[in-house]
């Protein structure tokens, strides 16, 4: 197999997933401040777009199970979305924590020197406008930032937006499961530099052919020391873990 130059990755081996993995309630400023506690330098967080099309970190279509209230993302506005509180539902120090902003988390990461990985998460029918929105956020709340925020997406329409808004930004796709046979079309069509994949359905095989092909190949999610080992010995670049308190950089 011909080995293709690899593109630069200024990302650590190790990302906090939703923030700060499952000792923090996901996808808030709590999270991160978690995950830099336990030493990490990079976070993994879902970006999605209110009502009023403000981008915010939220992983579900609803705000039924992180939040007191209740509905669908998309028809609260972020006023509504700001007054949730996101954080009771993991425990009681957390009691209030709000749903941030994008603008806050880059606020927090880039104060604390901290790498991004947003995850372009839109909400049913919204995929291409929240591509293009969230891409236009982070290029202006990053725009003084030392490393690029990783952007990634499970939708192709979001993805391809997100291409186009900001180009220049780094790219990469996710998949749930076994790895297509179109995967490094798709992966070109996007203008990718990495691919995320889950990390079951990884093997040493798919990790020499993503990477041989010139890709980076980063693994979600990874709770077992014992798996982290292997898949860095296989050449996985990056690990996405909920258990930061397992996993030490
Ligand atoms: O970005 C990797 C991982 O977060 C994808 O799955 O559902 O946790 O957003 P999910
Ligand atoms: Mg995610």
């Amino acid at each position: 197999m011909s080995l293709t130059a690899l593109p630069d990755w200024p990302y650590p081996p190790l990302i906090a997933h939703r923030g700060g993995g499952v000792l923090a309630p996901e996808n808030t400023l709590a999270g991160l401040r978690a995950g830099r506690a336990h030493g990490y330098d990079m976070a993994e967080y879902d970006a999605k777009l209110s009502l009023d099309r403000v981008p915010l970190l939220m992983h579900d279509d609803t705000v039924d199970r992180t939040t007191d209230g209740t509905g669908a993302a998309a028809q609260k506005t972020y006023a509504e979305m700001a007054a949730l509180d996101a954080g009771s539902w993991h425990s009681p120090p957390y009691a209030g924590e709000p749903v941030p902003a994008l603008r806050a988390v880059a606020r927090y990461t880039l104060a604390n020197g901290m790498a991004s990985n947003v995850e372009i998460k839109p909400c049913p029918g919204r995929e291409a406008q929240t591509g293009t929105l969230v891409a236009q956020a982070v290029r202006e709340l990053w725009r003084e930032a030392a490393r690029a925020p990783l952007l990634s997406s499970f939708s192709e329409t979001a993805l391809a937006a997100a291409a186009r808004a900001a180009p220049e930004l780094p790219r990469a796709l996710l998949l749930e499961a076994a790895l297509p046979h179109d995967w490094l079309e798709r992966l070109r069509r996007h203008g990718c530099i990495a691919l995320n994949m889950n990390e079951r359905h990884i093997t040493a095989e798919i990790a020499e052919r993503v990477r041989a092909a010139g890709f980076r190949l980063g693994a979600w999610t990874v709770n077992d020391p014992a798996r982290a080992a292997l898949l860095r010995d296989w050449g996985v670049d990056s690990l996405i873990t909920d258990r930061i308190d397992l996993l030490r950089p």
